[in-house]
């Protein structure tokens, strides 16, 4: 179903200054995740959304990272840099603090620290780190730090802050699968996100944007600048066609707008929701949602796959597996297949799982099933939102 034309003047190069109304724990103590839902208000915006569509979101970098890099290289902050692609210089502070990724550091910094450090041990050890046998261990090196980590490790380099802003890359904006439907929720924007939170070279890490999202970003005052990043995806058209939809962990968002969406249309199609992820108690996401949509005939079949409540792993592809006969009949009578969520792992394994249930439901050989997937995607009736 496509979204009313968007006329509004903000986009991914004029993003819009929302105000997010609502930060909220989704997940329950005790668990190992932190996922939270944001309510994103788009009143006055113009910006227009469908289900399926995503929000794509321009972090800042948390502020006490941006003063260690000040202090690191003796900088005020005040110091004009250029930015690549640009002509016009900007303070050193606002570039580190919106503009520039403070992680992923390459081999180009250790060179370029290699060729400044005057340190005879910090010298030795970067011109280690850039021998042609230690590439795995150069690699494992720049996976484990940031760029202040370096600064840290070798001050005798004094790079200047242009010298550092050349090694840095932009900051980009992060997309998130929007979890409401405009037709409930037409001003607004729900999303889901696991807070990204780790610990590398024994330093606690953040992501950039979930940690924005869930640390700095003041409810109702802070300006979030957002996008809408419109999306093949979605439910389809004709409301009469059964949807499964499969997203474990956060990649249950779209799925609660499609059903959200479906149910406000009257959609006479059923629908059926595979959720997954550690544990029920702790992180069965929107479960009043679910039971309620459930209860009210607007969830046909829900199957949900606790990860962490047995010894043994219970995934969202071993409920598919053990559904393989219904499943199929969905399939094989019209139904679009969905699938969100973790593209490594997850979305390989699903993908293996379906073909499997279309080769034996359908007595099919394997290059058969094959075949048939491939026409599921052609016809749009298998779409996958995997990041
Ligand atoms: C179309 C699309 C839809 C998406 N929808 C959602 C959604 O609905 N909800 C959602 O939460 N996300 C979603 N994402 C992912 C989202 O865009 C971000 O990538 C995610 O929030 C992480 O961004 P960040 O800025 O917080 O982390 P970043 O600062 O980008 O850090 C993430 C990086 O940290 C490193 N890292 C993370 N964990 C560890 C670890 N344990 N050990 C070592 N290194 C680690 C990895 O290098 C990883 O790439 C979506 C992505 C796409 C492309
Ligand atoms: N870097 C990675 O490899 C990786 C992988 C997944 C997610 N992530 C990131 O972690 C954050 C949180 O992710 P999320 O909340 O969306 O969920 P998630 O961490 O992907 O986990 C959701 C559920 O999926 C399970 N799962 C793990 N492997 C699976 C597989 N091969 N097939 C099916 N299910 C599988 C998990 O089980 P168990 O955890 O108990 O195995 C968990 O029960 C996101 O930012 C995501 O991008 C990163």
């Amino acid at each position: 179903m496509s979204a009313p034309a968007d006329t509004s003047v903000y986009s991914k190069d004029n993003p819009f200054p929302a105000k997010v109304t609502e930060n909220r724990l989704l997940s329950k103590p005790g668990s190992g995740k932190e996922t939270r839902h944001f309510v994103v208000n788009l009143a006055g915006s113009g910006l227009h959304y469908k289900a399926g569509d995503s929000l794509g979101v321009f972090p800042v970098n948390r502020p006490e990272d941006v003063v260690e890099i000040l202090h690191r290289l003796g900088a005020t902050g005040e110091e004009s840099v250029m930015l690549p692609r640009t002509t016009a210089p900007v303070p050193f502070r606002d570039a580190l603090t919106s503009k520039l990724a403070l992680a992923g550091p390459t081999r180009k910094i250790v060179e370029t620290l290699a060729s400044k450090a005057t340190h005879a041990d910090e010298k030795a050890k970067l011109a280690g780190l850039l021998t042609p046998e230690s590439k795995e261990v150069l690699t494992a090196f720049l996976d484990e730090r940031e760029f202040a980590d370096l600064l840290e490790e070798f001050p005798s380099a004094r790079l200047t802050a242009q010298e550092l802003v050349d090694h840095m890359r932009r900051l980009m904006p992060r997309l998130y699968s929007i979890a409401s439907s405009p037709k409930v929720f037409p001003s607004e924007i729900h999303l889901t996100v696991a807070i990204v939170r780790y610990r590398t070279n024994n330093r606690d890490r953040l992501g950039v944007c979930s940690s924005f999202l869930s640390d700095r970003v003041q409810v109702g005052t802070t300006p979030t600048p957002v996008f809408v990043s419109h999306s093949h995806f979605g439910p389809p058209a004709d409301g009469g066609k059964d949807c499964i939809m499969v997203g474990p962990g956060t990649g249950i968002a779209p799925f609660r707008a499609f059903v959200q969406d479906r149910a406000a249309a009257g959609a006479s199609g059923r629908n059926w929701v595979f959720f997954g992820d550690q544990k029920k108690a702790t992180d069965f996401l929107y479960e009043e949602d679910w039971l309620e949509h459930q209860a009210k005939g607007q969830v046909a079949r829900l199957d949900l796959a606790w990860s962490r409540d047995q010894l043994h792993k219970i995934y969202v592809q071993d409920r598919m597996r053990e559904n393989a006969a219904e499943l199929w009949a969905w399939i094989n009578g019209g139904a679009y297949f969905y699938v969100c969520g973790d593209a490594k792992r997850m979305a390989k394994d699903v993908d293996t799982a379906l073909h499997e249930i279309v080769a034996e439901q359908g007595g099919l050989t394997h290059e058969q099933a094959i075949d048939y997937v491939k026409q599921l995607k052609k016809d749009k009736r298998y779409q996958r939102d995997v990041y």
